[in-house]
């Protein structure tokens, strides 16, 4: 897809169809909505007036004008695509986001090939070119290429085939800096969609092995430090807790570390450093102690956390933010076998704690206690894990927020507000020290599973003894990372959760510092 800004009317832009946000309470009088009904021959007054058009999130007023419409105003767009946006107060460039999307994913349906859209953010009807009106540029373009992903790509019938050639974003300032914006949005959107495509991929085609080599694709391509730890390096670190996970699999475990640092970036004694931490299972049967035959096949993307890390990192690496963020993903399938890992075994992590492994399912803990060790061995002064951890997490919160727990209050409202930001989520549930009663073991430091009672908590309370002393924040994604149902403005499957959100955090860390 090609993208452009211009800074040309709307109505002189060069495409086949125009996608216009339109407020509640608009009327065909407003200082711009009244140059839209004159060039549409007074359509935005009738299908205001027949309430047709009301401004209310969702709505979707198609107009198809044909070929002599408005053609003495120099109107060249045939269609128009009007979209209720809401309230034009509480319009915020995470809605820009989801309309550009759901407007490119409508259109697509018409055959449309080229389109228009008008963000019209950052002050009224989108005059100003300042850095909230570029906001809204960067959200709409990340938007369509969002809502251009598609599930579909083993199928060889009946596949989307229809794309949309080209994206022209409409910028009421000089275009300047929308033109950035646009690069950034697109930035974005592809890094969420490369996580979504790692996370659509079979555990087949989506082996720890496989998933190595896509980091080192990142790393290759886009000039990031790259280290790929192996069974044998990972024994030497003494990783007895992922590599118990690995046992019962004949893939080989890898632990991905990618670093990015800025150009010219020196370490400072006390200079933090920032670890995203994610959970790369590629497949979880559950292990010797099996999961249920239905719905296994969704432990597929049991490996989002991880691809989430590497979408981020592969974002980080191209916007360039002054300070260093280091990407560990420890990979791994979960399998039974002869040699798998059994209830009862106890391993040793990296930190030297022992681990009773009660339920051999409870595994994503297990190789995160390692990747945390392991990031804290590289110096990382903050941590923030990212997994599909607990089915419990799909029961208190659903599929809207992402549960949020840890030690740091500071980071865990920076990312709740850099998630509202960009229109994700983020909930905190509470750790208190209690809850780390139901994970003790009889015979060892800890037990992997802490009961049927607040298991979101008691799996947080299990990673808090690697975290340890370090900053430490901890995301339970398995509820978001799948949607099962598609919106207007994505399809179907896997979200890329959390992506947007750890690069707008990093972006805002390398502004305004981190403390
Ligand atoms: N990968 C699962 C969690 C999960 C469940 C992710 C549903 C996505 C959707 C995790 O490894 C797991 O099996 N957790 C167990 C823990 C239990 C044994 C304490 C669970 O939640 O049932
Ligand atoms: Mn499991
Ligand atoms: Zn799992």
């Amino acid at each position: 897809m090609e993208i452009d800004v211009s800074t040309e009317r709307a109505g002189e832009i060069d495409v086949q169809a125009l996608a216009i946000p339109f407020f509640k309470g608009e009327t065909a009088e407003g200082e711009f909505t009244s140059q839209l009904d004159e060039a549409t021959k007074n359509l935005i007054r009738s299908t205001v007036e027949s309430e047709e058009l009301t401004g209310k999130e969702g709505e979707m007023v198609y107009l198809y004008l044909g070929a002599n419409n408005g053609e003495a105003k120099g109107a060249r767009p045939q269609r128009l695509l009007l979209i209720g946006a809401g309230e034009r107060e509480e319009y915020k460039a995470a809605h820009a986001s989801n309309l550009a999307g759901a407007a490119a994913r409508f259109l697509r349906g018409k055959n449309v090939k080229s389109i228009g859209f008008m963000p019209r953010g950052g002050g009224s009807n989108g005059k100003a070119s300042d850095g909230e009106a570029a906001s809204f540029i960067s959200a709409a373009v990340e938007g369509v290429t969002l809502g251009m992903f598609d599930t579909d790509k083993y199928r060889t019938s009946d596949r989307e085939e229809r794309i949309i050639e080209r994206l022209v974003i409409i910028d009421a300032g000089d275009g300047d800096a929308g033109r950035e914006a646009a690069q950034r949005g697109r930035v974005v959107g592809e890094a969420v969609n490369f996580a979504r495509d790692l996370a659509n991929e079979p555990g087949l085609y989506m082996t720890p092995t496989i998933m190595a080599e896509r980091a080192q694709g990142i790393a290759d391509e886009y000039k990031l430090e790259i280290d790929v730890l192996d069974h044998e390096r990972m024994e030497a670190e003494g990783m007895g807790a992922l590599l118990g996970v690995a046992r019962g699999s004949t893939e080989p475990a890898k632990l991905i570390v990618l670093k990015y640092t800025p150009e010219g970036y020196e370490a400072k004694e006390g200079e933090p450093l920032l670890a995203l931490v994610g959970k790369g299972l590629t497949f979880d049967s559950g292990g010797i102690s099996l999961k249920p035959g239905e719905n296994m096949e969704q432990m597929k993307y049991d490996m989002c956390g991880g691809a989430a890390v590497l979408g981020a990192m592969r974002a980080i690496a191209q916007l360039k933010p002054s300070m260093p963020v280091l990407g560990v993903v420890p990979s791994s399938e979960n399998m039974p076998d002869a040699r798998a890992i059994k209830p009862g075994d106890i391993v040793r992590a990296m930190n030297g704690k022992t681990i009773e492994v009660i339920n051999t399912d409870a595994e994503g803990r297990l190789i995160l206690a390692d990747a945390m060790g392991y990031a804290k061995k590289l110096g990382a002064t903050h941590i923030i894990d990212l997994a599909t951890l607990t089915g419990a997490v799909v029961v208190a919160l659903g599929d809207v927020n992402v549960a949020v727990l840890g030690t740091d209050q500071k980071l865990i409202n920076d990312i709740i507000a850099a998630g509202t930001e960009v229109g994700e989520k983020y909930w905190q549930l509470p750790l208190d020290k209690e809850y780390s009663k139901q994970i003790k073991s009889d015979i060892a430091d800890l037990k992997n599973i802490g009961g049927r009672k607040g298991g979101t908590i008691t799996a947080a309370a299990f990673l808090k003894e690697f975290a340890e002393d370090t900053s430490w924040a901890h995301l339970d994604i398995a509820g978001t990372a799948w949607s099962d149902d598609a919106k207007p403005h994505r399809a179907k499957g896997p979200t890329g959760i959390a992506v947007r959100m750890l690069v707008n955090l990093v972006e805002r860390y390398a502004r305004d510092g981190m403390k």
